[in-house]
């Protein structure tokens, strides 16, 4: 299985646009060691030709124009993009679709949660149809019984979804009242190496279902969002909490660092990074923390085989 990093940061991307924190400043200006990132998305394929699209970003035209297999040229409009996955509904996450209107009809997986927030308060599924047939939807199902799938285009690969606790979008007509499937994590399997990746850009709390599909898994790709739970007001641009949020900061007791050394299999990679977390900066003292425990920084670009 090959998995591709189209977008490494959150929603913002890095750096925001608006931003004037000291990480936004100095990747800007040049006198931060730090690369620039655009917002949460990756590709997965079987066999480096058909990918399946986890999330669809703001950023997608230039996440794409970057990544050749994603531009096969097999007929006059053409694409390697076989299917698109969500993840949740948020807009760093879905905004994408809009841009990828000119290749309706689509194959998209969501859950039900995930399908009645793009259909109401964000009706991006209902505005496409008027594209030669719009989005073509497929249920995710949570449900630990039902939650396995696959996925025509990416033969060999078997897809288990987990729900994750997090709040819906601003948006959503269940905001304030959560159900599982609002943000899910994803195991993906390579039936043929036997490799697995287990996929979670949100990841709020270690709940009990977690630990062992984690432990068990190849490649982890998980939260990165935050440093410390207070950092958007630490950073001046904030007032929410990470708990607020639904991502688990990276230190510390019950942080994602002292979890992730409780695994001794995976190899270890935070992905969805905010514009203000210090492990942007590559000669912090917090990602030399990060190097101590074995754990990687994801970046645009970046290559993972399994
Ligand atoms: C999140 O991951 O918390 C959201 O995507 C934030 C946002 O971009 O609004
Ligand atoms: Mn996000
Ligand atoms: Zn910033």
């Amino acid at each position: 299985m090959k998995v591709q990093i189209l977008g490494s940061a959150a929603g913002g991307g890095f750096p925001q646009w608006n931003c004037n924190c000291d990480n936004c400043t100095g990747v800007r200006n040049g006198t931060l060691n730090a690369k620039p990132r655009t917002q949460s998305s990756i590709a997965v394929s079987s066999n480096g030709t058909d990918w399946v699209l986890f999330n669809a970003s703001p950023d997608i035209r230039a996440q794409l124009a970057d990544f050749s297999p994603m531009q096969p040229g097999r007929a006059k409009r053409d694409t390697g993009i076989g299917a698109i996955v969500l993840m949740d509904s948020q807009i760093d996450h879905t905004t994408g679709l809009l841009m990828l209107r000119e290749g309706c009809p689509l194959d998209v997986w969501c859950t039900d949660m995930v399908y009645q927030d793009l259909t109401t308060g964000f009706p991006i599924f209902n505005m496409l149809e008027h594209w030669n047939g719009g989005l073509n939807r497929h249920r995710i199902r949570v449900d630990e019984a039902v939650n396995r799938f696959t996925i025509e285009c990416a033969p060999g690969l078997e897809f288990t979804a987990v729900p994750l606790i997090s709040s819906a979008p601003p948006y959503s007509p269940h905001r304030n009242d959560p159900h599982p499937g609002d943000n899910i994590g994803m195991l993906i399997r390579d039936t043929v190496t036997g490799k697995s990746l287990f996929y979670a850009p949100g990841l709020g709390k270690i709940e009990s279902h977690l630990p062992q599909m984690m432990a068990e898994s190849d490649c982890l790709l998980v939260d990165g969002t935050l440093w410390r739970e207070d950092e958007m007001i630490h950073a001046g641009v904030g007032d929410k909490l990470g708990v607020h949020m639904g991502h688990l900061p990276q230190s510390g007791e019950n942080g994602m660092i002292a979890f992730l050394d409780t695994l001794d299999k995976p190899r270890k990679v935070l992905i969805h990074i905010n514009n203000t977390n210090p492990i942007l900066i590559e000669d912090s003292p917090e990602r030399a923390t990060l190097a101590e425990h074995g754990i990687e920084v994801s970046h645009d670009g970046m290559s993972i085989e399994l």
